[in-house]
């Protein structure tokens, strides 16, 4: 089948006080052991200039082995940005920009901001996306948390709970319909997001919903663990929810409510875990996933029974391509498509634990897992790289993928704008004729 893309990762992401332990180099050999040859992963801006967080991500990213695109956030507002995204867009390959709903006091932004954004996105052909919660009610609800008392892992779910990522992803639906713009939600955690999502599908507005691996099979549990270890590894945001959510995600991905599946991979260790040992808040948030993403999806979702093999490829590869624009040079094996493939053994079998794998972190939330079906070669580009359970991979191998503007999400975009704007012509007709 074709090779797995990964819409969402963080490889040397400076992020809370510290740096992710996976860079371009161990993340993507973790990601080929596991069968994904195509990450995208996110330049955060430099002071707020998108050149120059290009600029140091380019940097970053000399020593890859495998195919990689960017997306940008965008956590700043003003002349220079909008000017800036035109060059992302036009020069650099960039067709996505993250606006993060969270995170106040660092990468969140406001609704006039994210409104600007929607629009210059829209211009651009480029596609939105977003971190959906409300940044705002995160902060007090942490307060509430420290005020009780409430300082462990578990008060990372609990001071960020399901309404608040419900609320701010139907926002970003709702400004991206005022906007009339397509939108990807990435890492839908729970019930209350997804549902928005399918409410506004069901609509026809279009919306993408990325759920993680994370969320499609794991729940709360491990926030509880007494071992601060233990426990500070599954700390990432929107926070892993209660059991129900996975179920109901899983659902969703099965009947095309949510179209594929990413890993937010964003590795820190035990030592950088600890600097939260205190207080949850200063814990640095993400979880691993590049490896173990397209064996648990095929657990979880195909051995299950939940979908098929072709939606497999689909959720993993396909879709991602086709949104990002980069189908059929990516996710499919066809004639002129780039020689990405796996070879996939679904009568072998999958175990997965923090000592075996190739990240760098010391933990793994998926520790101990097993499961049926596993990746024996990953190919890319024409040359095999993962083989007999072992990594052939050169440093500096990697490319860099350009992906263009107006995928097909932006099709009949101008012509609901033109109607809209006819639909103004009557009741207000007199404006129109005036001049
Ligand atoms: O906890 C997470 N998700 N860390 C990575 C940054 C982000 O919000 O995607
Ligand atoms: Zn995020
Ligand atoms: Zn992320």
């Amino acid at each position: 089948m074709p090779g797995g893309i990964d819409p969402h990762t963080h490889l040397a992401m400076e992020f809370m006080g510290t740096e992710t332990i996976d860079d371009f180099f161990s993340g993507q050999a973790a990601a080929l052991a596991g069968g994904t040859t195509m990450h995208i992963d996110f330049v955060i801006p430099v002071n707020g200039s998108l050149v120059a967080g290009f600029e140091a991500y380019k940097k970053k990213a000399m020593k890859s082995c495998m195919n990689y695109g960017f997306h940008m956030a965008i956590t700043k507002w003003d002349e220079s940005v909008s000017r800036e995204m035109e060059i992302m867009v036009k020069e650099k390959g960039i067709n996505s920009f993250k606006f993060f709903m969270a995170y106040k006091g660092s990468l969140m932004i406001s609704d006039e901001l994210l409104l600007q954004g929607l629009e210059r996105c829209k211009s651009l052909g480029a596609l939105a996306m977003v971190h959906a919660e409300n940044g705002d009610a995160v902060f007090e609800g942490q307060k509430r948390m420290i005020d009780l008392g409430i300082t462990g892992p578990e008060g990372h779910a609990l001071s960020r709970p399901p309404v608040l990522e419900g609320e701010a992803t139907a926002r970003a639906i709702r400004l991206a319909k005022f906007v009339n713009t397509p939108l990807y939600v990435v890492h839908v955690m729970s019930i209350d997001a997804m549902e928005e999502i399918a409410r506004a599908r069901k609509s026809g507005q279009k919306v993408i919903g990325e759920p993680v691996v994370s969320g499609l099979v794991l729940n709360d549990s491990g926030l509880w663990d007494p071992d601060f270890v233990t426990a500070a590894k599954y700390v990432m945001s929107p926070p892993i929810r209660e059991s129900g959510h996975d179920k109901a995600l899983q659902a969703a991905l099965s009947t095309g409510v949510l179209q594929l599946v990413g890993t937010d991979h964003c590795t820190f260790n035990s030592t950088q875990k600890a600097f939260g040992i205190d207080d949850f808040r200063k814990i640095p948030n993400g979880v691993n996933g590049i490896e173990e993403r397209m064996h648990l999806v095929w657990d979880t979702m195909v051995e299950s029974g939940q979908i098929s093999v072709t939606d497999f490829v689909r959720i993993t590869s396909t879709e991602c391509a086709r949104i990002f624009n980069i189908y059929p040079r990516k996710g499919a094996i066809l004639v002129g498509s780039d020689a990405d493939i796996i070879i996939f053994n679904p009568n072998s079998s999958f175990e997965i634990s923090a000592s075996m794998h190739h990240s760098r972190t010391d933990t793994n939330v998926y520790d101990g897992r097993k499961g049926k079906g596993k990746v024996e070669v990953t190919i890319v580009g024409g040359r095999v790289v993962w083989q007999d359970d072992e990594l052939k991979v050169v440093p500096g191998s990697g490319k860099y993928i350009e992906m263009p503007p107006f995928s097909y999400l932006f099709n009949g975009i101008d012509k609901a704008d033109a109607k809209y704007l006819s639909s103004l012509q009557a009741p207000v007709k007199r404006y129109f004729t005036a001049s």
